[in-house]
C-alpha cells in the first residue's frame, strides 16, 4: 500500500471517470447558462463569520465545519455550502438585480463517511438574488429537475414545502414547541427541540417519528402572504408538468431557509443518502451578512450523488473515449508528433504513443484508449508521403497522401 493514502472521505476522481464528471458539469452549465445563469468563481474558504451567519443551529455549521487560523491570526472556514459564499460576494460587490449565479465547487463537512456521504463533496448549483416573486421559485425548482431528468434519470421524487416567514414561523414554531414539550423524543432533540423544533420533524429515529406524527404542519398555518406565493410555486410547477410531493417535514439541514424549500429525492439511492439536491428560499439571509433585504433562492446537487444514482439508474454513461484517433509510428515518433498537431489542429482528439514502443504495444495502446481509427507512419508510408488509415473497429484500412489525411479521417468519423 502507497505510504499516503487521499484523506478519509475524499476521493481521487481520475480519467476516465473523471471525463464523465465534467460531461455532468457541461451538462448542467448548458442548462442553467441558457437560463441566464452566470458563473461565479470563489473562495474555498471565507472568514467563518460568513458561515456563522446561516445559523448557529445548523449542524453543518456547528459540528462539521473544517475551521484554522490562518498565519495572520484570522479565523478561517473551508466552505460548508455555497450559498453563503454567493450571498457573501453578493453583498461586496452589489451587482445589478436579479442576480443569477452559478457555480460548481468542492464543500467540506467533517461528517462520518459512507456511501454517497464524503467528507469534501462537490455541488453544482445556482442562486438567484434581487426578487421574491414566485415564478423565480418555479424556474429554479425547474431547472434542479431538469438537470436530474437531462442525465436520464427517471426514479425521483420532487418534495416540496414551504417554512413561511417572520410573519408566520414564529407563532407556528410555539405551537410546534408546545406540541413537542408533551412528547417523548430521541436523545438528541430531547434537549434541542426548544432550540430548533422544526429540526425534530426531519429526525429519522422511531421516538421522533412517532411523536411528530400528528404535529402542526407549518403549510397550514402560513400567512397571507406565504400562502398565495406557496399556491403559485404549486400552479407553477403543475403548468410546467413537473410532479411534486408536499411533504410537510421537509425543514432542511441549514437555518437560513424561508417559505419555498425542496429536495430531490433518488429512488435509486439508500433513503440515508437519497438527497441528489436540494435548496430553496433564504429572504433573510442577504442581510445577515450585512446587505440590504434582497430575497434569493438556490439550489445545490452533488456530483457524487447524482453519478451515484445514474450508474443505479444505468443511465450517462459519460463519453465512450478519450480520443477518436490514434498514431502508430514505427520511424521514430517526430512524424507522430507532427501528425497529431495536424488532428488536434482540425479539433480532432488524438493521442499518441512515445518512447519508441513496438507496433504491437502501440496498437494495444490504441486499443484501449477506445479509438475509432489508426493512422499508422512507417518507413514505406514516410518515404511515400503517405499514411495508412486503419479503421480499429472493421480492421480494414487504405493509405492516402499525408495531406488527405483529415478529411479522410473526418469522413470515417462521419463528421
Ligand atoms: P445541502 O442539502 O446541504 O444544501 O446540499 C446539497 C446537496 O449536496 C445534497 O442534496 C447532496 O446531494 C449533496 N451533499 C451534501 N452533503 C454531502 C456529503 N457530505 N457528501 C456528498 N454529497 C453531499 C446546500 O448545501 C445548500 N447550499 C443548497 C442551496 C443552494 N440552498 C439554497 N441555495
Amino acid at each position: 500500500m502507497a505510504e499516503f493514502q487521499a484523506p478519509v472521505g475524499t476521493r481521487d476522481v481520475l480519467p476516465p471517470e473523471s471525463a464523465r464528471w465534467a460531461a455532468l458539469v457541461a451538462r448542467f452549465a448548458s442548462t442553467v447558462t441558457r437560463a441566464g445563469y452566470g458563473l461565479v468563481v470563489g473562495p474555498m474558504f471565507e472568514d467563518v463569520g460568513v458561515f456563522e451567519r446561516v445559523g448557529e443551529s445548523t449542524d453543518v455549521v456547528r459540528k462539521e465545519m473544517y475551521e484554522f487560523d490562518d498565519k495572520g491570526g484570522r479565523r478561517i472556514a473551508l466552505r460548508p455550502e455555497g450559498t453563503a459564499p454567493v450571498v457573501r460576494a453578493f453583498v461586496q460587490h452589489r451587482p445589478p438585480v436579479p442576480f443569477k449565479a452559478w457555480y460548481v465547487a468542492p464543500n467540506f463537512r467533517y461528517e462520518r463517511p459512507q456511501a454517497g456521504r464524503f467528507r469534501q463533496h462537490h455541488q453544482v448549483g445556482v442562486e438567484a438574488l434581487g426578487t421574491d416573486d414566485p415564478d423565480l421559485d418555479v424556474e429554479v425548482v425547474a431547472l434542479c429537475w431538469e438537470v436530474a431528468r437531462g442525465l436520464g434519470l427517471r426514479h425521483m421524487t420532487l418534495l416540496l414545502n414551504s417554512l413561511g416567514d417572520d410573519a408566520c414561523r414564529p407563532a407556528y414554531l410555539e405551537q410546534l414547541k408546545a406540541f413537542l414539550a408533551t412528547k417523548e423524543l430521541c436523545k438528541e432533540h430531547r434537549d434541542r427541540s426548544v432550540e430548533n423544533p422544526l429540526r425534530v420533524l426531519d429526525c429519522k429515529r422511531d421516538e421522533c417519528r412517532a411523536a411528530t406524527a400528528g404535529a402542526p404542519r407549518m403549510v397550514d398555518h402560513l400567512c397571507d402572504d406565504c400562502r398565495p406565493h406557496f399556491e403559485r410555486v404549486q400552479r407553477g410547477l403543475t403548468a410546467l408538468g413537473i410532479p411534486f410531493e408536499i411533504e410537510p417535514r421537509l425543514v432542511r439541514g441549514l437555518d437560513y431557509y424561508t417559505r419555498t424549500t425542496f429536495e430531490l429525492a433518488s429512488g435509486a439511492l439508500e433513503s440515508a443518502q437519497n438527497a441528489i439536491g436540494g435548496g430553496g428560499r433564504y429572504d433573510k439571509l442577504t442581510e445577515a451578512l450585512g446587505g440590504p433585504p434582497t430575497p434569493g433562492i438556490g439550489f445545490g446537487m452533488g456530483i457524487e450523488r447524482l453519478l451515484l444514482a445514474c450508474d443505479e439508474e444505468g443511465v450517462f454513461a459519460g463519453p465512450e473515449r478519450a480520443v477518436d484517433v490514434w498514431v502508430v509510428d514505427t520511424t521514430g515518433g517526430e512524424a507522430a508528433g507532427a501528425l497529431a498537431h495536424v488532428l488536434r489542429d482540425a479539433g480532432i482528439a488524438t493521442d499518441r504513443s512515445f518512447d519508441e514502443r513496438s507496433m504491437k504495444a502501440q496498437f494495444k495502446a490504441a486499443d484501449r484508449s477506445g479509438a475509432r481509427i489508426a493512422l499508422v507512419v512507417g518507413e514505406q508510408e514516410a518515404a511515400a508521403g503517405e499514411v495508412t488509415v486503419r479503421d480499429l473497429g472493421s480492421g480494414e484500412q487504405t493509405t492516402v497522401p499525408a495531406p488527405d489525411v483529415v478529411d479522410h479521417v473526418r469522413k470515417l468519423l462521419g463528421e
